[in-house]
């Protein structure tokens, strides 16, 4: 009784990668710092502490005297700056059709606000697009997954300030121009909704302990929004085939029990944690809960007519997602037990797994999360991250034996194609990281994703050489097969 395989003849199967994690040289061609470089990685800390990890303005001052790669790893990356060709060719080599891949600003305009941009970070750039042309791979391009510039905050205050999105549009500007007819498809911000939470991270708005600091963090993501929608705009006139796309990290939200209160207080929580950031982006207003919660938390926004209309104009033309992990909500929190979860704690759900670093396992909540999202906005939707982080061995043959990765994939997918069976219109998946890479939330190298191992440890140290897991042979099946994982 297995399901007939349903993906659509051109659906697009690959992988995603971000240049904080991914590139390293963080000084070299002219990039300067931005926030994941001033990220420690913290040997003694607990796979499963709770905590995240705070930047604060202290921590960007100490990271500026400090050339060091073992402290910061998001410096040194996987070396993809030097090793895109044969590792896009591993890519190729699993068939990939698409590879997401995000551009840093910090290479680009060095300074924030230079008058040109920098034609070695370009150039760099270029090799990466033609490098996956050359193999067939449609390449998308997120602009800004996480990469805050630090000159953008010491001279502007992060996205607080209404400059930054002239400073953003003509960055894309540089990029739709340059790649026209290369590059079809784009991410104005990576897992926007992120920025409400880790606002240094996205915003560049440091808590400096100001009172009116949550405020300052909706004003930035306010400012991101009239950002996103004045660069769709731009992406439609410079070339009407680009697609810009909206991303959110979905978090799913389950009530803890069927008690009416739990169930009210779910639908809540998903409004502000969720449905917010789609809402403006791709319905293109303000939604009426939004406005309560900013009278609620005495916020009070700085929101033009012109604003509001750049944003009704134009919303965006797909909605990419990343799904890692479900949570749930209860009226009566204290009675819940916290687990780790992507970037903040969640309360655990007594019937799902969870991975080494507590991140619970629901394939069920993806197809579920598919159809909530596509019943209330009805644009394609693309996924644009999911996998989950295990730890491997390389064995002395150089091989990995990652059944756990391929289990975890498959039982995705399979709800993935019961999702379009349902009905939704979804037309790729990137899962994260086909490449092991330092991770965003820890800053460790140990938490791997990858189809390829990369032999690099916590500190820096390895061959830094790529070797193939079995799960490499099993997504070059399934890419093959289109998906049929039966
Ligand atoms: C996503 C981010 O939220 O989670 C990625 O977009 C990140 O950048 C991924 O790597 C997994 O998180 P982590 O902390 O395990 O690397």
């Amino acid at each position: 009784d297995k399901p007939e395989n349903i993906f659509p003849k051109d659906f697009l199967w690959g992988g995603a990668l971000a240049a904080c994690q991914a590139e390293g040289a963080y000084n070299q061609g002219g990039k300067t710092l931005t926030v994941p470089d001033c990220m420690e990685f913290l040997p003694e800390r607990d796979r499963k502490d709770k905590k995240h990890i705070e930047i604060t303005r202290e921590t960007i001052e100490n990271a500026k005297k400090d050339n060091d790669t073992v402290k910061y790893p998001k410096r040194r990356g996987i070396n993809f700056y030097n090793t895109y060709k044969e590792d896009i060719a591993l890519f190729a080599e699993m068939g990939f059709k698409v590879f997401r891949y995000s551009i840093s600003w910090a290479r680009v305009f060095p300074d924030g606000d230079n008058d040109v941009p920098n034609e070695e970070a370009l150039k760099f750039y270029d090799n990466v697009i033609d490098e996956c042309l050359n193999n067939n791979i449609e390449p998308l391009i997120t602009i800004s997954h996480f990469d805050m510039p630090v000159t953008l905050i010491d001279n502007y205050g992060g996205w607080y300030n209404y400059k930054l999105i002239n400073l953003y549009v003509k960055y894309c500007e540089v990029l739709f121009k340059r790649y026209k007819g290369k590059v079809k498809y784009w991410i104005t911000f990576n897992e926007i909704n992120m920025s409400a939470r880790k606002s240094v991270k996205t915003l560049g708005i440091l808590n400096e302990g100001q009172e009116n600091y949550k405020e300052m963090v909706y004003q930035g993501l306010h400012h991101q929004f009239v950002a996103a929608a004045k660069v769709t705009k731009l992406a439609h006139q410079i070339d009407s085939n680009n697609q810009v796309g909206s991303m959110v990290a979905f978090f799913t939200t389950y009530p803890y029990t069927c008690v009416p209160e739990d169930v009210l207080f779910t639908q809540k929580d998903n409004q502000m944690k969720n449905l917010f950031f789609l809402d403006v982006l791709n319905k293109g207003s303000y939604p009426y809960y939004a406005k309560t919660f900013f009278k609620n938390n005495n916020i009070e926004l700085s929101i033009s007519e012109e604003d509001l209309n750049v944003i009704k104009e134009n919303t965006a033309d797909f909605i990419g997602l990343s799904y890692y992990n479900s949570m749930i909500a209860s009226s009566k929190p204290n009675l819940l037990e916290l687990t780790p979860g992507n970037v903040e704690s969640v309360y655990k759900n007594p019937h799902l797994e969870h991975n080494e670093w507590g991140w619970q396992i629901d394939p069920v909540g993806f197809r579920y999360t598919l159809n909530h999202i596509y019943d209330r906005y009805n644009v394609p939707l693309f996924v644009l991250e999911n996998s989950s982080g295990f730890l491997d061995v390389l064995e002395d043959d150089n091989s990995i034996h990652d059944p756990y990765r391929i289990d975890f994939l498959n039982r995705h997918i399979e709800q993935m194609q019961l999702a379009i069976k349902d009905g939704v219109n979804l037309i790729g998946y990137t899962m994260w990281g086909p490449i092991d890479m330092i991770s965003s939330g820890t800053s460790e190298m140990s938490k791997r994703y990858g189809f390829i191992y990369v032999d690099q440890d916590n500190f820096g140290n390895g061959s830094k050489k790529r070797y193939k897991k079995d799960s490499f042979y099993w997504y070059k099946d399934l890419i093959a097969k289109n998906g049929n994982i039966y």
